[in-house]
């Protein structure tokens, strides 16, 4: 056990308060099995050989690139025909992947491999240069020359006795970036959204009990790092699901001697394929790829985008009845209540505790008619109890993860020692995605998959199973180690595919707490169990911005924390930053006080208010960039440089964000602060308040009283935003003196309807395009 695994205990058992003294035992137990399984099951380290590529030997052209071999390795170059590059070393091609949206992308055949001047080879395509020198570092360089990223030549390390284990040897490689470069991403990472100098583990962990900023790892990572420079912008995403770290310097212009130094990266993995991908762009243009690579964003129902209220622990039906009359009756919209694991029998996933939920269906119909939705937590451990028809039938398909003895792996979670389904195998997905119909018969709308890194309860060492546990990885077969990382985004997968068969006439709406790169084909996901306090509001933020940069854009915390009770203020700002985040949700433990927005005096009461009215009138403007997410891989949630990466002070600026393109929101992070600075990226900018006019680049003091947060909207901006009535109108900003602006409006169904506005002299004109006639009530402001 290492020092941080001992933290990691520590910190773990001293939340038994919510887990209970019999299942430390238990956990105790389980750990030692993990243990023991591992020791029999993995191969035993031993002495290893370190290995580079060596000298360059020749060159094989393919179409978009081509083979280098060298003395003792090699590596494919190809060019995608959108421009994304794809390195495989040691024989290592684009499929199997778990991130991958489908087919490869068909390569640019104009691309041309020919010979460098020192030995090495270049890879010429119209968009960028590849040059692979004689030792194999790898540089992606704009057509002018600019180097984006330098990959050092990588080395391995292989067993000296044995055959290489499964998964292949360990791995390193370093990589090389402008010194004035920022990195962003690597999944949901609490001290985001700029990842400082560090390391970074890729391996998806439930840190026990609530986290903190700083927490590493958490729930959800992904070898995804964004890079933004004044060269450009790129994205490189290393495909293998295997543990592992990244580490990350900043470079720093002219250090020391007046000389550059460049900023630099290291990744590590404990095996699987060195492969990876590049995409160059702006920031805009290279979500776009990786869109196309990975898959456009699964489009949420129109009631995901409004408010869900959730606790662990409402006791029962006469409870939710209460809450959701509260909103009623106070007048304050309500889409979702979620139901945690309180409404299983003994927490028994697919089942309900009918004592306290005597009939669900009609609680949920009943819901329904005042517009609110039932949502329901589902966690992939199943009690290993006969009798259960969860495990009953998970045995009879062979459902359940094995350990290398050929028995079902056991772990600890909420309803005691349970199994796990292998989601890694295609009939097992198959199977799970049926069991949602008894979810979608109880009257559930939404699921919220939960402990799905997969958690099992351990006093030492991993929260997780054995990574010797067998995995069919469709058909392939590995182990654990694999198989982990990707375990979150295959369960999501299989329920979205079950869904939809289930229920073709529906979009699933389907959040969870563990993915990888990849899962916004088929859902969102949330911050997880972020602790209550000042600095747990931060780390929301930077979580949704930083996933909305790995290409998961529907995301948002536990408003109010999960834990403890927050105060009244801290409560109010973190509802009035969630209501401008995608999934605006509060939850909290069930040892917590209460997070509905009564129970914090008549002055919260009053602002969450006009904060969950603005939500509900911005929903037209909400259901258009969910849909742009899909289709333009552009996050809901985008950082401020978004539009201006070259604007450094941008760059670095963590605590606002573009809400689309026409919206600036900055959420008061502070404890007491009724003023704050908001850094505005160039343009003109009106305080929506106020309707005074600012002008960017550059920095301004506004009022942030607790009725409210700043939010800007862009000169010239066109916003579709809901009437009283629930119609759409368009609410115009003035655009600037001479400019024009525009804005876009994308309804559920799909139809794209822009718009231009143009200011001569005083007066505002907004036109529809293909249209004679603008055909929405115009609301002018500023
Ligand atoms: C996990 C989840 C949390 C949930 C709890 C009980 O801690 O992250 O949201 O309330 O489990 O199911």
């Amino acid at each position: 056990m290492d020092a941080r695994d001992l933290g990691r205990s520590v910190k773990w058992v001293t939340s038994f308060r919510m887990v209970g003294a019999a299942r430390v035992l238990r956990s105790v137990r389980s750990a030692w099995r993990n243990r023991r399984l591992d020791a029999a099951g993995l191969p035993r380290p031993g002495a290893e050989r370190a290995r580079v590529p060596g000298a360059a030997v020749e060159a094989r052209p393919l179409p978009g690139g081509g083979v280098i071999r060298f003395a003792r390795s090699s590596l494919l170059v190809r060019v995608a025909a959108g421009g994304a590059v794809f390195c495989g070393w040691d024989g290592a091609g684009p499929q199997p992947s778990y991130a991958l949206a489908g087919a490869v992308p068909e390569v640019d055949d104009r691309v041309v491999l020919e010979p460098d001047t020192d030995g090495g080879w270049r890879v010429v395509s119209e968009r960028l240069l590849v040059v692979v020198s004689r030792h194999g570092a790898v540089e992606v360089r704009t057509p002018g020359g600019v180097v984006l990223r330098r990959d050092q030549p990588p080395r391995w390390w292989e067993p000296v006795e044995v055959a290489a284990g499964e998964g292949g040897p360990r791995w390193m490689q370093r990589a090389e970036v402008p010194p004035d470069a920022r990195h962003f991403g690597l999944g949901g990472r609490s001290a985001g959204p700029r990842l400082r100098d560090g390391v970074y583990r890729l391996w998806n962990t439930d840190p026990g009990g609530s986290f903190q900023p700083g927490d590493d790892p958490l729930y959800l990572t992904m070898p995804v790092q964004l890079v933004v420079a004044d060269a450009g912008t790129h994205l490189v995403f290393h495909d293998n699901s295997f543990d592992g770290r990244v580490s990350l310097w900043e470079g720093e212009e002219g250090a020391g001697s007046g000389h550059d130094r460049p900023g630099r990266s290291e990744i590590r993995m404990e095996g699987g394929p060195l492969r990876y991908w590049v995409l160059v762009g702006t920031p805009a243009r290279v979500l776009r790829n990786w869109a196309v690579l990975t898959g456009g964003a699964a489009l949420p129902p129109a009631w995901a985008l409004g408010h869900h209220h959730s606790r662990w622990g409402f006791g029962g039906a006469e409870e939710v009845r209460r809450v959701v009359a509260g909103y009623r009756e106070r007048g304050l919209p309500l889409s979702a209540v979620h139901l945690d694991i309180d409404h299983y029998r003994g927490h028994r996933v697919f089942t309900v505790d009918r004592e306290h939920f005597p009939d669900l269906p009609g609680l949920a119909r009943e819901l329904g008619e005042s517009g609110v939705r039932l949502v329901s937590i589902v966690d992939p451990g199943i009690k290993a109890e006969p009798g259960l028809a969860v495990y009953d039938g998970g045995l009879a398909v062979d459902a359940f993860v094995r350990d290398p003895r050929g028995e079902p792996v056991r772990g600890e979670v909420w309803s005691g020692e349970s199994v796990y389904p292998d989601f890694t195998d295609p009939l097992v997905r198959e199977w799970w995605g049926g069991l949602y119909a008894e979810r979608l018969a109880e009257g559930f709308s939404g699921f919220w998959h939960d402990m799905n890194e997969p958690v099992s309860f351990s006093a030492f060492g991993d929260q997780s199973l054995p990574r010797s546990a067998r995995h069919v990885l469709e058909g392939r077969g590995g182990d654990h180690r694999e198989a982990h990382n990707v375990y979150g985004l295959l369960m999501t997968r299989a329920a979205y595919e079950g869904l939809r068969v289930l229920r073709p006439a529906e979009r699933p709406f389907l959040f969870s707490r563990s993915g990888w790169a990849g899962m916004q084909r088929y859902g969102g996901t949330w911050s997880g169990d972020v602790a209550t306090g000042w600095p747990g509001l931060r780390a929301s933020l930077a979580l949704v911005l930083g996933l909305g940069l790995c290409g998961v854009p529907y995301s948002g915390p536990d408003i109010g924390g999960f834990t403890g009770s927050p105060s009244p203020e801290l409560y109010l700002r973190w509802f009035q930053l969630g209501s401008f985040l995608p999934l605006f949700r509060t939850h909290s433990a069930i040892s917590t006080g209460r997070r509905e927005p009564w129970e914090f005096g008549p002055e919260v009461l009053e602002h969450a208010g006009t904060a969950l009215r603005e939500r509900q009138r911005l929903l037209p403007y909400w259901m258009t960039l969910a849909q742009l997410a899909r289709r333009t891989g552009a996050p809901y949630v985008r950082p401020l440089w978004w539009r201006a990466p070259e604007d450094r002070a941008l760059r670095d600026c963590e605590d606002a964000f573009l809400l689309g393109d026409s919206l600036l929101v900055a959420p008061v992070l502070e404890q007491g602060t009724d003023r704050r600075a908001v850094r505005l990226p160039r343009g003109c900018w009106y305080d929506t308040a106020t309707g005074r006019l600012h002008e960017g680049p550059g920095q301004v003091l506004l009022d942030a009283p607790l009725s409210r947060i700043p939010v800007l909207a862009r000169a010239g901006a066109v916003l579709p935003v809901a009437a009283p009535d629930g119609s759409v109108e368009l609410e115009v900003w003035t655009p600037a003196p001479g400019r024009t602006g525009g804005g876009v409006l994308i309804g559920e169904d799909g139809v794209v309807t822009r718009f231009t506005s143009r200011r001569r002299d005083q007066t505002v004109r907004v036109e529809q395009e293909g249209a004679a006639e603008v055909a929405y009530p115009v609301r002018v402001r500023g």
